[in-house]
């Protein structure tokens, strides 16, 4: 069964290792993480966003995951990315997600630390996981997209009060990192992670994940974040190699074939992200 992404997180804080997150949009980038994980005897949190929930349907995604669940060797946690709608978070407990990112960003932090508190009192009902977010990673996710310019960095101290005020089980706080790939490196503001992590004892989450050297990773990693969000690499991965089947064959027609290619160009970044978070064999 899905299991809460509490306590695997927990304990990756506290043994300073991250679990990769990975958001999948279709059953074969699914299976191709799930395999990945089980290969590297892993804890896996497997994300949708909202966009994918309107697009597959939440109780399809969370069948998905019920049934990768039922017969892995790891635990497999059923995760909603960048949420903001509370129905639809109510709609995601309801079908079997077993966490849930609450993401009131964009308001002001009085009406984030309300909007929040009302979901980690739902979903305390389900031992569901909530995260949420300070400060505003910048880049592009589906239907959420902030500029360069409205990217905001978590306040230290706002993050003590948040948790304190929210009782939220993980905080995504904006330490630099943005969604999609990166002009150059990112410019990660580690003092700032090293800062929260002293005044926030509960689970951090990398977002961005995507494009951030392995060096930073590391080190993010060694300061406390216990999440690593990936999204677009595994879909630059899956559609690659969909492109690279139809540019050697413009008439493939079998969806098992270049699904194939796309599974497996998934399944390797997924090994190389488990690698980096250092969360291979903490099933
Ligand atoms: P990337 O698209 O940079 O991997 O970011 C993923 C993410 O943060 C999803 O919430
Ligand atoms: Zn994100
Ligand atoms: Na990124």
């Amino acid at each position: 069964a899905l299991v809460s992404s509490t306590a695997m997180l927990t304990r990756a804080r506290e043994e300073g290792y991250c679990i990769a997150a990975f958001n999948v949009h279709t059953l074969e980038m699914l299976q191709a993480v799930v395999e990945a994980a089980e290969e590297a005897e892993a804890p896996l949190i497997l994300q949708s966003t909202v966009g994918t929930v309107k697009h597959l349907g939440a109780s399809y995604m969370a069948a998905m995951a019920k049934v990768a669940a039922a017969s892995a060797n790891v635990p497999i946690a059923l995760h909603l990315d960048h949420c903001h709608d509370d129905e639809l978070i109510a709609e995601c407990i309801k079908v079997g997600y077993t966490s849930v990112m609450i993401d009131a960003s964009m308001h002001p932090f009085a009406e984030n630390v309300e909007r929040t508190r009302r979901v980690v009192e739902l979903a305390a009902r389900h031992d569901v996981n909530v995260e949420a977010e300070l400060g505003k990673v910048g880049g592009v996710e589906d239907d959420l997209v902030v500029a360069d310019a409205d990217a905001v960095l978590a306040d230290p101290t706002e993050c003590e009060e948040f948790v304190r005020l929210t009782g939220v089980s993980t905080l995504a706080p904006a330490i630099g990192t943005a969604h999609g790939m990166y002009k150059g490196e990112p410019r990660i503001d580690f003092t700032r992670i090293g800062e929260i992590a002293v005044r926030v004892g509960v689970p951090l989450v990398l977002h961005g994940g995507s494009g951030i050297p392995l060096e930073q990773v590391k080190r993010a990693v060694s300061l406390g974040m216990a999440k690593m969000n990936v999204a677009t690499e595994l879909r630059i991965g899956f559609s690659d190699a969909i492109k690279q089947v139809f540019a050697e064959n413009p008439d493939e027609n079998d969806p098992r074939t270049y699904m194939k290619r796309a599974k497996a160009a998934v399944k390797s970044i997924a090994l190389a992200k488990m690698s980096m978070c250092g969360c291979i064999g903490k099933a």
